[in-house]
């Protein structure tokens, strides 16, 4: 059975590119490339067919990972394409449940940092920061909580 995993941030140029493209080097290096389907998408259209951030790109890339694809908006569909529906920060996810036709559908939306280990507090689940129009540093912040994050959140389906 395939597990079909979407990422979503704002424009999907930064943060959940960066997300599909490590949860899918995670899931390489656990040999399990043929049981997922990974994408991802942006709640907005502006960045609609653009590649991604090339701040973001060259964070990846010091990482040893090349980002690829380009961005897409986050449609009602996805709710039938997708499994697990992973947003960057509170706002995504908002604006993914206002699209929700049912409780099925609502009920696959997780925030990232639900998975993330370095979080603290249980009750409060953080954003991954939008790092759009902050300084580089805020990048390779985005790449670190990215990538603790997504292998929690594949050793949860795993689980
Ligand atoms: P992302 O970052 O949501 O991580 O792709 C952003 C990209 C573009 C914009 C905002 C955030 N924007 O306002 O154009």
């Amino acid at each position: 059975m395939t597990t079909r995993v979407l990422f979503v941030c704002l424009g999907n140029i930064c943060r959940s590119p960066l997300a599909e493209n490590i949860f899918r080097e995670h899931v390489r290096q656990a040999g399990r490339e043929g049981e997922f389907e990974i994408d991802s998408a942006g709640t907005g259209a502006y960045h609609v067919g653009d590649s991604p951030d090339r701040r973001m790109a060259a964070t990846a890339r010091e990482h040893g990972l090349e980002l690829k694809g380009h961005a897409r908006q986050f449609r009602q569909f996805d709710y039938d394409e997708f499994d697990w529906i992973i947003a960057m920060d509170a706002s995504n996810r908002a604006n993914m449940l206002q699209l929700a036709r049912d409780n099925n559908d609502l009920a696959k939306v997780q925030m990232l940092r639900e998975f993330d280990p370095a979080s603290t507090d249980p009750n409060r689940i953080e954003d991954v920061p939008d790092p759009y129009y902050g300084g580089s540093s805020g990048f390779e912040d985005v790449y670190q909580i990215v990538e603790r994050s997504s292998r929690e959140l594949l050793a949860t389906i795993a689980r």
